[in-house]
């Protein structure tokens, strides 16, 4: 793809307020989407993170009643992903073992430097352990990156998506832990990203800062 093809990409995304309900995505088409979000980069190489491909439609439209920010985008998207952080994060969590060994696969001389690194970051460099809100917070951080490249590639192969934080965190988990989607000691529901086809054009133009208001340099 050249600079300009990508640029176009981008200039026709536009987060979709509502999805034609007669196109569907197609299945390798879902399943190029989320190998973009399982290649995703995250701090640590961490994915503190997971991804719900929410289908059942009458979970969808309990969901649309209490997603401010989603109401028709969830009722007739083709897809609708669900980003939920991992709770269970901390340098001295079984996750984090897990990812370090397992995934990773660091050599044993590397864990035993990483773990001590991620504490520091945790405790010292990011603050993080103070309040769980903030380790929820960087989780996140994660996930819009992940949620970002979604995106991108969708508009690559023209698949609009919307992504979707127009909710109230408590509700959203109280409905998910009483339908047993989610555990709420383990997991919080981040953002969601609605996936189809538009069923119109953008009602506005793009709207942005200027160049120079965005952009320093600094010699
Ligand atoms: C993290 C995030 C959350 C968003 N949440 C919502 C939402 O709940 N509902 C909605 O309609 N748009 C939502 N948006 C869309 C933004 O309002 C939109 O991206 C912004 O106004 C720029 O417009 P454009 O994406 O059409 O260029 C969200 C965007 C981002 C990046």
């Amino acid at each position: 793809m050249d600079n300009q093809n990508i640029l176009n990409a981008h200039k026709w995304r536009f987060a979709c307020k509502e999805f034609d309900i007669n196109k569907k995505i197609l299945p390798d088409n879902l399943s190029f989407l989320l190998e973009i979000i399982r290649l995703s980069p995250s701090s640590f190489g961490m994915q503190p993170f997971q991804v719900l491909v929410l289908r059942n439609h009458w979970l969808l439209e309990e969901l649309s009643q209490i997603v401010w920010g989603g109401k028709k985008q969830l009722i007739t998207a083709s897809e609708v992903i669900l980003f939920v952080t991992r709770k269970d994060i901390r340098y001295d969590s079984k996750f984090t073992e897990y990812m370090i060994k397992s995934v990773r696969k660091l050599p044993i001389e590397m864990q035993e430097l990483y773990i001590p690194i991620i504490k520091k970051h945790q405790e010292v460099d990011f603050n993080l352990l103070t309040d769980e809100r903030y380790l929820h917070d960087w989780a996140g951080k994660q996930v819009y990156i992940a949620l970002a490249n979604l995106m991108t590639a969708a508009a690559q192969i023209e698949i609009d998506s919307c992504p979707i934080e127009g909710f109230t965190i408590s509700t959203v988990t109280e409905l998910l832990t009483n339908k047993k989607i989610i555990d709420p000691t383990l997991q919080e529901p981040c953002v969601f990203c609605a996936l189809g086809y538009r069923l119109s054009p953008p009602a506005r133009e793009k709207t942005r800062l200027s160049f120079d208001e965005l952009v320093k340099f600094i010699d």
